[in-house]
């Protein structure tokens, strides 16, 4: 069992409760500074030249006309670049997949359409655009291969794992066998189109260059470690040589778990000048590196005509970039959501000529569980039973392939709560028989799942004598609330007022934290947080209990609470003493402790942890034009401890509208000829606007769960899993057509 730490207040008064952001005022006034805001002296401005093919090889660069420009101060091509590191495994980062990552104006090689091949530098972003417009290049193309559908024969098993992907489970049972023999079958294909992040900000970096020789780096990513590890890896740098910084980020998604190539570019010019440079991606360069990968998946279903699951099939296929193995876990929520004897799932990838793919929310259960929740309501069609009721039929509370139970599975609840607000006990389960005067209506419900993960994670806690509490760590709030969340934790820990508190982030001289994602920065920050602040206390506790006629002298820790401001006696407040005395009296001017959260392997060795969800959905269905409209949503989420019930709730209104986007709108569409994304702006690629989004409900279900001593299991990703389901359902019921391909266009309704 996890060892507590409770907060040495031992009561919560913060957590849990609903507070805005500490951050919102510098959000909404402009006083957050971003990766391309940052400026210094003597600040030069690149700007990228993208390949105008997709494959082959660049046969000649004249860059004479863009260094004629006056301002330009050099254009940087793979033909006279200084050298680097130079081996491909040296340019590895965090979250690397397997494979070799790709190396901006490495050589003439083009491998995906917009790669930069060059870098014009000049005194200002306007004179670098224009210069930028002036560099020929010339070409050797090749055809691309960018169709998975066409490349499905030449699909493979990565050979090589990447870190923290689970390799599908071995079959179990004889899925083939008991498919053929059961009485009910359901077979399908499933596909999802490709789908890029699109965060407001775009990737920026600025490199400035200290008078010392040292660089402090702005960056636009999901966790300064990562910058620096990427940078001291291809440069060659150590880590006192590069401070890197990203107290703000404009979104994430994803995008920005990994080190793109502005950071590279930006601190190769830097060093090739000796000045400081800033490099800008624009949104249309954003089309250019890592992206949702479409998939082609096939479930198959063979179950009793009771609705017990007989047999379950998942297989996926995605694509991935020629150089690197990328991998999500698809299929394998497939043998862990439900019950079932006989199980195969498989998964391959296809080698593509774009960029690498990368993570983008819920990276994965997005996919898979699309396929497998849509074909579970073919299920309950087929078997004429109340798609809950299935779910039901074949719940499990102990994950079938770890043999474990899970900490917690408050799954059935969100059924309950979800239909209950929903209305669910209204719906006629025969299509297209409840109508809203003109327009067709369908109610349709999808599950959600995913991990609920904690990273070893260190933070840094400061009592200073003024009675003001400092908290940092090297993390990055990418938008989810992560300031607030870590202000209320300390403040209940020392018993103060949240605006005594302060909150850093996203800066590698603070201690070290991974990369925010993968929902795990609440349980991992956060558990941090509380143990760093448990020292705090003691120490400060033992300051107070020596002083001369301490009130406190007879008394043990774990009777004492921290109360607005002061160190008391649990149930006599006139017991105690104000922590600026203790710090006053004992001559201190500060009391800090820097200590390190590590996930509970016991727990572990005994538990399953993952986020549950029901989703149901309303859509409204103009039959004449086949528009959809999602008209309600009420998303129940099993989360374990909701630490602040406003951001949290944010965070799954946010991700249930980009399930909205997925279902209905979003897709990067890749024409075939040209191995290009054509799409590449917020114009073409349709995400939802305020008038696609309509009511959004959400409900957090009770759910108490000991992975982690604030028993926290994390909200960023689940919001979105299970959503696009829950609409193409709600799209069978309410026109009887089931559309097993997203996003769900006009074309595909009528
Ligand atoms: Mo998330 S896709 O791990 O930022």
């Amino acid at each position: 069992m996890a060892t507590q730490i409770s907060p040495a207040s031992g009561r919560d008064k913060f957590v849990g409760s609903a507070q805005n952001r500490v951050d919102g005022p510098a959000k909404v006034t402009g006083l957050a500074k971003y990766a391309g805001e940052f400026t210094s002296e003597n600040l030069a401005h690149g700007y990228v030249v993208s390949s105008a093919i997709t494959k082959g090889r660049i046969t000649a660069i004249d860059s004479a006309a863009a260094e004629a420009v006056p301002g330009v101060l050099k254009v940087i091509t793979h033909e006279n670049r200084p050298s680097v590191a130079g081996e491909a495994e040296a340019y590895q980062d965090m979250v690397a997949p397997p494979g070799a990552p790709f190396r901006a104006l490495y050589d003439e090689t083009i491998a995906f359409s917009g790669q930069p091949v060059a870098l014009v530098v000049a005194e200002d972003f306007d004179t670098a655009r224009h210069a930028a417009s002036l560099v020929k290049v010339s070409y050797e193309a090749q055809t691309p291969h960018t169709d998975i559908a066409a490349l499905q024969d030449q699909s493979y098993d990565p050979p090589e794992k990447r870190g923290g992907i689970k390799t599908p489970p071995k079959p179990w049972g004889d899925a083939s066998a008991a498919f053929d023999g059961a009485p009910i079958k359901v077979s399908e294909q499933y596909r999802i189109a490709h789908e890029h992040h699109n965060p407001m900000e775009p990737h920026a970096s600025t490199v400035v260059v200290e008078d010392d020789g040292t660089y402090t780096v702005y960056d636009k990513i999901q966790g300064v470690a990562n910058t620096q590890m990427y940078l001291t890896n291809a440069f060659g740098l150590k880590p006192e040589q590069v401070r890197c910084l990203n107290p703000y980020l404009g979104g994430g998604f994803g995008c920005g778990l990994r080190p793109q190539y502005q950071l590279f570019l930006a601190m190769l010019a830097a060093q090739d000048l000796g000045r400081s440079v800033r490099v800008v991606l624009t949104r249309d360069q954003m089309w250019s590196f890592t992206y949702r990968p479409g998939a082609i998946q096939t479930v198959s279903l063979g179950a009793e005509k009771n609705g017990v699951l007989q047999s379950l099939k998942h297989d996926a296929l995605h694509g991935t970039s020629q150089f690197e193995d990328y991998q999500e876990n698809v299929v394998n929520w497939s043998g862990i959501l439900y019950r079932c004897d006989n199980v195969e799932l498989t998964y391959r990838l296809s080698k593509l000529d774009t960029a690498t793919p990368g993570d983008m929310r819920a990276p994965g259960a997005v996919t898979g569980m699309f396929a497998l929740e849509t074909a579970m309501d073919e299920l309950a069609y087929a078997t004429r039973i109340d798609p809950i009721q299935l779910r039901i039929t074949n719940y499990t509370d102990t994950d079938p392939v770890e043999e474990k139970p899970y900490g917690s599975k408050a799954l059935k609840d969100c059924f309950v709560q979800g239909a209950e607000r929903f209305g669910w006990a209204k719906r006629t389960p025969e299509p297209r028989s409840m109508r809203d005067g003109k327009e067709l209506v369908g109610w349709g419900m999808a599950c959600g799942i995913w991990e609920a993960l904690m990273m070893e994670s260190s933070a840094k806690v400061t009592l200073t004598a003024d009675g003001r509490l400092e908290v940092g760590n090297s993390t990055g709030d990418i938008g989810t609330g992560t300031y607030t969340i870590l202000t209320q934790i300390a403040a209940d820990a020392l018993g103060l007022p949240m605006d005594h508190v302060t909150t850093k982030l996203g800066d590698t001289d603070l201690a070290k934290a991974p990369v925010a994602g993968g929902s795990w920065t609440a349980a991992s920050s956060g558990t941090a947080v509380m143990k760093a602040c448990r020292n705090v206390a003691e120490q400060a506790f033992k300051l107070a209990r020596g002083l001369e006629g301490s009130p406190l002298a007879n008394v043990d820790f774990d009777r004492i609470v921290f109360s607005k401001g002061r160190i008391e006696a649990a149930g006599d407040p006139s017991r105690g003493v104000a922590l600026t005395d203790v710090l006053k009296a004992s001559g201190q001017d500060r009391i800090e402790a820097t200590e390190t959260a590590n996930p509970d392997k016991d727990f572990a060795k005994k538990y399953e942890a993952y986020t549950h969800s029901a989703v149901f959905a309303e859509v409204k269905i103009d039959e004449d034009l086949g528009i959809v409209r999602v008209t309600r949503i009420v998303s129940a989420i099993a989360a374990g401890k909701i630490l602040n019930t406003k951001t949290a709730r944010s965070q799954i209104m946010g991700a249930v509208v980009m399930g909205i986007g997925s279902a209905l709108h979003e897709e990067s569409m890749l024409d075939h000829r040209l191995g290009r994304f054509m799409n590449r702006n917020l114009g073409e690629y349709h995400v939802p606007s305020n008038a696609d989004i309509h009511d959004i409900d959400v409900i957090f279900v009770e759910e108490e769960d000991k992975a982690n001593p604030l028993g926290v299991k994390g909200v960023g990703e689940i919001g979105i899993v299970g959503t696009a389901a829950a609409i193409s359902n709600a799209v069978f019921h309410a026109t009887g057509k089931r559309i097993r391909d997203l996003p769900i266009t006009v074309d595909k309704i009528l």
